[in-house]
C-alpha cells in the first residue's frame, strides 16, 4: 500500500511536553486547570524518569496531556521539530470567560480573548513557560467587540464549575514550512484532509492550516516559511498522538511509511496503547496510538493516577525506579507557587 485512502485517524489521542518539576505540574494541572492525574508511571525510554499523564475523569483519548519529567534538560524553543501551542476545547464562551477570572485569580497572566477563525480563545503558559490555549467555537456569531463586551461582565469564580471542565483537546500547532509538501504527507501517510485554510491574525504572513478528518481539524500547522529549527527542552511539546482504532490501522500507516521510505519505530506496547512513531518532513515527531485498552486496564478507575504504576516487565526493577525518583526529588526541590510567565499579546505568531 503506498497511501491511506480513507478516515483512519479519529483525532487527537494525547499530546507530551517536557516538565522539569513533579510536584509544581501536578498541582497546576489538577488544581489549577482541573484535569485528573490518570497515570503515574516512568518514560518507558528512559525508565529512571517518571511520565504523567492527565485527562478528564476516565481519561478518555483525546483528553490526555502527558509529560515526561526531565529537571535537567534545559528550556526549549518552539520552531520546526518542537510544536508551538496546545489548545483545550472549553464549551462555551461563558465558561471561557470564567476560565479567564478563574486563571487570574490563580495568578496566571491571561492573553485574550482574541478570535482566531471560528474559535475564542485565550492564552497562558503553564508554569515551565508552556503555550496553552483555551478555546471555544463562536459558531461565526461572536465578533471581537461582542467578545470584549462579554469579557467586561463581572463574574465571581472560586472554583472550577461542571461548565468549565476539560474534556477535548481542540487542537495541536505545529510549524511547517511547505504547504503543499505538508498536504501531500499528511493525506499519503495518515489520510488526513485539510480542513480549513485560516488567517492568522497575530501574523498575516502564517496562516493556519487545519488538518483533520470529517470536518474537525486537530492538527493546526502554522506556516511560516521562514521557520528556524527549534528545539524540544522544558515547556515544549515531545510529540502529539493521533488515534486509530486498533493494531491493524497501525499495521496500514506502517505498510505506507515503508513503502515510501519513511523512518519509523515499528510498533510498540505501551500497555495502556499501542504506538507507532515517525517524524513528519518539518521534524515534528508524530505518533499513532490505537484507543485501548486504556488507563484502567491495570488500576480501578476510582484510583486511577494515585500511585507509581510501572507496566509488568518492569515490575522486576521497582527498587532501583522508586530510589532514582527519589534522589531525583532531592536533587531538584520544587517551589510552588511558580512565577509565570505571561503569554505573548499575539499568541499565535511563530517568533
Ligand atoms: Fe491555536
Ligand atoms: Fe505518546
Amino acid at each position: 500500500m503506498n497511501r491511506i485512502d480513507k478516515e483512519l485517524v479519529e483525532g487527537l489521542h494525547h499530546v507530551t511536553l517536557v516538565t522539569s518539576s513533579e510536584r509544581v505540574n501536578r498541582i497546576f494541572y489538577t488544581e489549577v486547570m482541573g484535569l485528573r492525574r490518570v497515570k503515574l508511571s516512568v518514560n518507558q525510554d528512559d525508565i529512571l524518569h517518571r511520565h504523567l499523564f492527565y485527562g478528564d475523569e476516565k481519561g478518555s483519548s483525546g483528553s490526555v496531556i502527558t509529560f515526561f519529567e526531565w529537571p535537567h534538560l534545559v528550556s526549549g524553543r518552539h520552531g520546526l521539530g518542537s510544536p508551538h501551542h496546545l489548545a483545550y476545547a472549553v464549551k462555551s464562551i461563558e465558561a471561557l470567560r470564567k476560565w479567564a477570572e478563574w486563571l487570574k485569580r490563580n495568578s496566571v497572566p491571561v492573553s485574550g480573548p482574541h478570535i482566531v477563525g471560528d474559535r475564542a480563545s485565550i492564552y497562558i503558559r503553564d508554569p515551565d513557560g508552556f503555550l496553552l490555549e483555551l478555546a471555544a467555537e463562536t459558531g461565526g456569531e461572536v465578533d471581537a467587540a461582542v467578545l470584549r463586551e462579554i469579557f467586561a461582565e463581572e463574574v465571581e469564580v472560586d472554583r472550577i464549575t461542571p461548565d468549565m471542565r476539560l474534556s477535548l483537546m481542540d487542537h495541536a500547532s505545529p510549524i511547517a514550512t511547505d504547504s503543499t509538501l505538508l498536504e501531500r504527507f499528511l493525506s499519503k501517510t495518515l489520510g488526513l484532509r485539510r480542513v480549513a485554510t485560516r488567517e492568522n491574525p497575530h501574523d498575516p504572513s502564517s496562516p493556519i492550516l487545519g488538518f483533520g478528518s470529517g470536518d474537525q481539524d486537530f492538527l493546526r500547522y502554522i506556516l511560516k516559511p521562514s521557520a528556524q529549527m527549534g528545539f524540544v527542552g522544558i515547556g515544549n511539546i515531545h510529540h502529539i498522538a493521533v488515534r486509530v482504532k486498533g493494531e491493524e490501522e497501525q499495521r496500514e500507516v506502517m505498510s505506507v511509511l515503508n513503502s515510501i521510505g519513511i523512518r519509523h519505530s515499528g510498533i510498540i506496547d505501551r500497555f495502556w496503547f499501542k504506538s507507532l512513531y515517525f517524524r513528519d518532513p518539518f521534524g515534528n515527531l508524530l505518533e499513532v496510538a490505537t484507543e485501548g485498552p486504556g488507563y484502567t486496564v491495570d488500576e480501578p478507575p476510582e484510583s486511577l493516577g494515585e500511585k507509581l504504576i510501572l507496566p509488568p516487565w518492569l515490575e522486576p526493577e521497582r527498587r532501583r525506579i522508586e530510589e532514582a525518583l527519589r534522589l531525583l526529588d532531592e536533587r531538584y526541590p520544587a517551589k510552588w507557587p511558580p512565577t509565570y510567565r505571561p503569554a505573548p499579546e499575539k499568541p499565535e505568531r511563530v517568533e
